[in-house]
Formats: C-alpha cells, sequence, structure tokens
C-alpha cells in the first residue's frame, strides 16, 4: 500500500459509500441497507446491498463485496491510489506527496507514463495509416473489408519499414531509453535501438476503459510470424484482458461473443455484432470468464472452425461454467472463422448461427461422438457408455433427466434404456453421480469441501462476534484471536479483537488489508456479510454459539496437543480440553 494507514482512514472516514456506490447504481432502502441491480453482473432483480453501518457493499448473487475505495477498484478499473485519490479529492482529504514512499509514487508515475507513451504510439500509427507512408497498410485493411469507421473506432495503424522511427518519435516527446525499453515497444541493444513492430498493421489493445495496453501487427501476406504481440508488461497481462471487452461491455444482448482473434472481433463488430471479444490466442482463463461474469451470464463461443478452435471451445466451457457463465458454441462451417463467415454470408446469416448456437453439453457429446464408429456395434455402445458417463456429471436429478431427454432425442437412443444405463453406471460408481467424476473436482467443489469443519467454525464466529460485539464478554478468557487456527482467519480475528479492544471494529478497514489478493479479499467480504439466522430463540441461540466456540476452541487444543513440546504442555492442555467439555455460554 502506498499512503499510510491513517490518511487511508480518514479518507475512509470522511467518505460515505452509499454516496459513492449512487452515483453508479439506483439504489433503494430497505430496513438498515440499501439494494440495487448489482453492476458486476446482469441480474434482473436487486441482490445488490450497500450498508451504511458497515460501509461495505455486498451482492448475494455474485459475491463481490468491498468497500468505497474498492468498488471505484472494481467498478472503473482503477488501481488503489487512483481510487483512493477520487475519494480523497472528493471528502477533501489532501493526500500527502511527501509522505507516500519514493518508491511507491515511481511506481505509479511509471504506469501513467506507460499508458502516455502507449497512447502517443497508437496514434503514431494511426497517422502513419493515413498518410502515404501507410499506403500499403491502409490498402491492407481495405481489402479486408473495413471500413474507414472500423479503422476510427479499433483505431487501426500502420508500422513503417523504417525501423526505428517510433522509438525517434518517442525519444523526441522527450521520453528516456530506461521507460521506452519498459513499454515492450522498442528493442536497445548494443547492436542498435530498434521498433519491436515494423511493415505491420497495428492493432491496439485496450482495456475495458479504453486505454492502450498493448498491440498487436499483423504481417501484410503470409510472413511468420503472422501476428506480433506487445510482451506482458506492467500494463498488459494476456490472461485479464479481452479484446474489444471496452465496447462490448455496453451491448444491449444477453450473451456475450467470444471468439480468437483481432480480426474476429473487428469483423463481428463492423456487421453489428458489437458484443464480440477474444482472447487473442491465449487460453481462455478463469480470470476472463470472472471478467465476463460482470457483464453477462451467457457466451456464445465462436472460436476458428478447425481442430485448435474446437479444443480451445472445449476448454473454455468448464472454465466458464466455473465462474457461473453458461455457454453454448456457434456452428461456424463451412468457414473457418467469424471473419471469413460473415465476408461470405453476411451478418444476417451469422445471426441465425448465433440463434441455434449449440448447447454446450450437446456439443461435447458432438464431440465425443466423433471419437467413435456408430455402424460398429461395439463402437457404438462405447459411446453409449461415454454418453451416460458425461450425463453423470449433473448431480442435480431434474436437470440430469432434462439432458438424459435431450440426449436421447438428439441421437436416437430410446429414453428409457439411456437412463437405466445412467442410473446402474452410477449406482457402480458411486452415488449420486459424484464418485463418477473424471475430472478434478471444480473450484467451488474444492472450497465447499475445505468450508466444512474446523474452517466453518471460525468463520461463524468471527461472524457472530462481528454482528454482536456484546458476545466478546461472553468468551472472555476462553477465546483468543489465536485459536482461529486458519490462517486467513487469524489475520482477521487479530484485526477484529483489536478493533474491539479500542471500542470500534472496523469492517471495511479491515478489508483494505486484504486488497492485494483477490481471493482472501471476497472471503472476508463475505464474513462480513454471512447473515446468522434471526428467527432462533434465545435459547437455540445460546446453544448454536456455545456450539461453535466449543468446536474452535477444540480445534485449537487439539492442535496444540499435537504440537506440545513437553510432558508439562500437555498436562495443561488435556485440563483445558476436559474443562472445554462443560462450557456452556448463555446469550439473551
Ligand atoms: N495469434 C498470435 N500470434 C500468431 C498467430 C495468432 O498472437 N502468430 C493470435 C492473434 O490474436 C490472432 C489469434 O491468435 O488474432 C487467432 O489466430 P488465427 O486464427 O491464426 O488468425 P486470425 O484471427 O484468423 O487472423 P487473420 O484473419 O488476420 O488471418
Ligand atoms: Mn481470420
Amino acid at each position: 500500500m502506498f499512503y499510510p494507514e491513517e490518511i487511508v482512514e480518514e479518507v475512509r472516514t470522511k467518505t460515505d459509500i452509499v454516496d459513492i456506490v449512487s452515483g453508479y447504481v439506483k439504489l433503494q432502502k430497505k430496513g438498515s441497507s440499501y439494494f440495487g441491480l448489482c453492476p458486476f453482473h446482469n441480474e434482473k432483480s436487486p441482490s445488490f446491498s450497500v450498508s451504511p453501518g458497515k460501509q461495505m457493499y455486498y451482492c448475494f448473487g455474485c459475491g463481490a463485496g468491498g468497500n468505497a475505495i474498492t468498488f471505484l477498484m472494481e467498478y472503473e478499473n482503477y488501481t488503489f491510489p487512483e481510487a483512493l485519490k477520487v475519494l480523497a479529492d472528493k471528502a477533501g482529504v489532501e493526500l500527502p506527496k511527501e509522505e507516500v514512499s519514493k518508491e511507491a509514487r515511481a511506481q505509479a508515475d511509471l504506469r501513467a507514463s506507460l499508458l502516455e507513451i502507449n497512447k502517443l504510439a497508437a496514434n503514431y500509427f494511426y497517422y502513419q495509416l493515413k498518410h502515404p507512408q501507410g499506403r500499403q497498410g491502409y490498402q491492407y485493411l481495405q481489402n479486408r473489408k473495413l471500413s474507414d469507421d472500423t479503422i476510427r473506432r479499433f483505431g487501426l495503424g500502420f508500422a513503417n519499414k523504417t525501423g526505428d522511427d517510433l522509438y525517434r518519435y518517442l525519444r523526441e516527446k522527450g521520453y528516456k531509453d530506461g521507460i521506452l525499453k519498459e513499454t515492450g515497444l522498442v528493442t536497445i541493444e548494443e547492436r542498435g535501438t530498434h521498433d519491436k513492430f515494423w511493415n505491420r498493421v497495428m492493432f491496439p489493445i485496450m482495456d475495458v476503459n479504453n486505454r492502450v495496453i498493448g498491440f498487436g501487427g499483423r504481417v501484410m501476406g503470409d510472413g511468420t510470424p503472422k501476428y506480433l504481440n506487445s510482451p506482458e508488461t506492467r500494463l498488459f497481462d494476456k490472461s485479464r484482458n479481452l479484446y474489444g471487452l471496452n465496447y462490448a461491455k455496453s451491448t444491449r444482448e444477453k450473451h456475450m461473443l467470444v471468439c480468437e482473434g483481432y480480426m474476429d472481433v473487428i469483423a463481428m463488430h463492423q456487421a453489428g455484432f458489437t458484443n464480440a471479444v477474444a482472447s487473442l490466442g491465449t487460453a481462455f482463463t478463469l480470470q476472463h470468464a470472472s471478467l465476463l461474469k460482470r457483464y453477462t451470464d451467457q457466451v456464445i463461443l465462436t472460436y476458428d472452425s478447425d481442430k485448435a478452435g474446437v479444443k480451445a471451445a472445449l476448454r473454455a466451457i468448464p472454465i466458464l461454467k466455473e465462474a457461473g457463465v453458461s455457454a453454448r458454441v456457434l456452428n461456424m462451417q463451412p468457414y473457418k472463422d467469424p471473419d471469413e463467415f460473415i465476408k461470405n454470408l453476411g451478418a444476417e446469416a451469422f445471426r441465425q448461427r448465433i440463434e441455434n448456437a449449440r448447447n454446450s453439453f450437446l456439443f461435447e457429446i458432438d464431440v465425443l461422438k466423433q471419437d467413435f464408429d456408430l455402424q460398429d456395434p461395439e463402437q457404438k455402445t462405447q459411446f453409449y457408455n461415454g454418453a451416460a458417463r458425461k450425463l453423470l456429471e449433473f448431480t442435480e436429478a431434474l436437470e440430469r433427466d432434462n439432458y438424459i431427454q435431450a440426449v436421447s432425442r438428439e441421437y436416437f437412443i430410446n429414453y428409457e434404456d439411456l437412463k437405466r444405463l445412467v442410473n446402474s453406471l452410477g449406482s457402480r460408481l458411486g452415488t449420486g453421480g459424484q464418485a463418477a467424476r473424471q475430472q478434478t473436482p471444480s473450484y467451488r467443489d474444492r472450497k465447499k469441501e475445505k468450508e466444512d469443519g474446523p474452517r466453518k467454525s471460525q468463520r461463524l464466529l468471527l461472524t457472530w462476534l462481528i454482528e454482536e460485539p456484546g458476545l466478546f464478554d461472553k468468551i472472555e478468557g476462553i477465546i483468543t484471536p489465536d485459536d482461529f487456527k486458519e490462517e486467513l482467519y487469524h489475520q482477521v480475528a487479530v484485526m477484529v479483537f483489536e478493533g474491539h479492544a479500542k471500542g470500534q471494529v472496523n469492517p471495511a478497514g479491515i478489508l483494505n488489508h486484504f486488497i492485494n489478493d483477490e481471493e482472501q479479499y471476497k472471503t472476508v467480504a463475505s464474513l462480513f456479510h454471512a447473515r446468522l439466522k434471526e428467527s432462533l430463540t434465545n435459547e437455540e441461540r445460546s446453544k448454536a454459539f456455545s456450539e461453535t466456540v466449543y468446536k474452535v476452541k477444540k480445534n485449537s487444543l487439539d492442535e496444540a496437543s499435537r504440537a506440545a513440546a513437553d510432558i508439562g504442555q500437555l498436562q495443561e492442555i488435556i485440563k483445558a480440553q476436559s474443562a472445554l467439555k462443560s462450557l456452556h455460554i448463555s446469550i439473551d
């Protein structure tokens, strides 16, 4: 963190989250909280809540949560200092320039300069394209049927043949070799200095906020490599950015189109499909999926129709599913990619293909089927078994049955027979089909597994203590932060206990400590938003609370006894263990 904690705190206490969020989301008061439509995922009924008391927001739909600072970070794609600056300005807090560590300031300045240089370079390339020296590039793009409007909208450009003119241009603008090196736009070696891109048409890559973070350059013909891309830099992380999302994010369509390349995105946008994005030749990642999930929960994969494209689709489907995005797959045959399809058959035909895009599960079965010769009885049986095994992936009986119906209909397999096959396979491999999964359990399942036992009680206890500070008295002499053995919960417990001792627990402040780790951040945010059952009687509440305290302490003592260094220590622990058995805490 760049700013001293007191400053961050000052900004935070002078900021009202309701104020900030309502600048972006229409909020309505309900009880002690405000509700609205979540800006981080697509929804029709409001599950996004803002709590003035906690100074936090939380979405019960997608799990997004945080404080005013992170809201701006998420929504505006600001860095922490950028978000803090906006809030400080609003709140009339002056951020001390000198107190910022030199290194930190240098980092922020560096990032800003890199963005500036990228922007200059993009303008430079665009200028070349539109002038005589760029004629070849301009013609190339015209041959590829791109209009002037499209070229301008995507900021396409041309890198000259000269070999170092961009470098010289940027030097003229006052940038030194050191920073130019970091842009990835030039290579500076003893042998000489030259531009990374030359004699190529240029595609600037923008982040969701229209800032140029990198470039791709295409040869105008058959040379290799076909595309040359900026290296990963401070600004450019391929696994976190989607080409075209800066435009696609404002689509009114319910779904997004995901394709492979620059030209595909551009061709689709030009044809009116402004909801197209690309992962740019890199494998589709969970970060990509989570990024998309902010804007949609339905994706149509429009990958190339070749083997590599099919493989990419098969990879992307479970990743999307894991992020809570459903996928369908568009049939591109007989063309290779969206660009070629649209050029040959036009937008209307493409729209129809979108409508007919294949359910991702049935697509997987289609691909599976290709491995078998269905004329051969043995292979046919194998295919049926394979399909049945895949059907077991659905743990929900009703959903599974819907798919059994669909598969039986699509592949002309008798429904009853298929159902019997699925069930018998299921009971052979374990109940409910769970054990039949061949893949490793999904991220969600793993999280659920970990949630069991000690972890869960620690989480619950923290939630109790946060919700009802009065309970601290009840656990005095029994529980300390060290009883929270789960590392993350331990960190939170230390701060919650500290806050309590000072008279006030500060959820939004605690959350700031986890800003650099998305996973941890989410876990901690949800901690402050868990709801305790309100309908319990006092007696039930006492029992539930005692049980939670008991479990946390028992786990802690058990661990201590395993780690005990000598017999004396062990005796102490055993004494505490037996005392714990008679624990009963009553709350009213
Ligand atoms: N790609 C890359 N480097 C390469 C080849 C491809 O980075 N040498 C990336 C590019 O982002 C490209 C995408 O992978 O857009 C898809 O590659 P490909 O299907 O080969 O190219 P097309 O998108 O069809 O490009 P074009 O239509 O210009 O041939
Ligand atoms: Mn292509």
